[in-house]
């Protein structure tokens, strides 16, 4: 059975208040049918609610069945210095195992480069972060060091008009055979009716999933059609 990776993305929406209802709903609603072991559950909060998820996380990861890991969305292309606003990849290192990079998002509105994208893979493996490289299509620079990539076609990313499974499926298989073995997931308009659509497909190993997971309880769902 193929490992799959159901990952959240909450953009900048939550509150610390609305960070700790969502957990609360979360373990307390998660039903004891819904398969896990073959998933791997990354929570990406905006920066200000990294530390009390991980502590939430901690808390709950005893008691509950669910090991939750934690990502960033987006990490500075420097290592540590007088980088007035920037958060580094070693001052997230001890909570996050995980950083999403290129974002579409990022690379439009902040106009980051593929020069810098390359260079925030390289500083988040540095400190043992796993990037989830994004990627708006086949044309895209994989830069060296990436394993896991995601595949999220700008038209698709919070208009409610998802690709076609078999769409994202071509292109998964296109990155796996010209960078080898890598995990490719799909991200854009997933949601727990269609997330399965995705999930079957041959060469698809996951979803990124941005406002669907702001719900606790769609996203219980996602993890349990995925
Ligand atoms: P969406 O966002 O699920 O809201 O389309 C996905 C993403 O931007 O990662």
């Amino acid at each position: 059975m193929k490992r799959k990776y159901i990952i959240a993305n909450w953009k900048s929406y939550k509150t610390l208040n609305e960070t700790r209802e969502w957990f609360k709903l979360f373990y307390k609603n998660l039903p004891d049918q819904v398969e896990l072991e073959d998933k791997e559950v990354i929570i990406c909060p905006p920066y200000p609610l990294i530390l009390p998820v991980f502590e939430i996380i901690m808390q709950y990861s005893t008691k509950e069945r669910i090991m939750i890991k934690l990502g960033s969305q987006n990490i500075s292309p420097f290592e540590e210095g007088p980088y007035t606003g920037e958060v580094s990849a070693r001052l997230i290192s001890e909570f996050c195992s995980y950083s999403i990079i290129g974002h579409s998002e990022r690379r439009q509105i902040f106009s980051e480069s593929d020069k810098m994208l390359a260079e925030k893979v390289e500083l988040v493996k540095n400190y043992n972060i796993n990037p989830i490289f994004c990627v708006q299509g086949v044309e895209a620079v994989i830069p060296l060091g990436v394993e896991i990539i995601a595949y999220e076609p700008v038209f698709a990313i919070g208009s409610g008009k998802p690709d076609t499974p078999e769409d994202a499926d071509e292109v998964a298989k296109f990155f796996k055979e010209k960078y080898g073995l890598i995990h490719v997931l799909y991200g854009g308009s997933v949601t727990a009716e269609n997330v399965s659509s995705f999930t079957i497909m041959e060469n698809i190993d996951g979803v990124l999933v941005g406002g669907a997971s702001r719900d606790p309880e769609h996203f219980i769902q996602i993890l349990n059609k995925s």
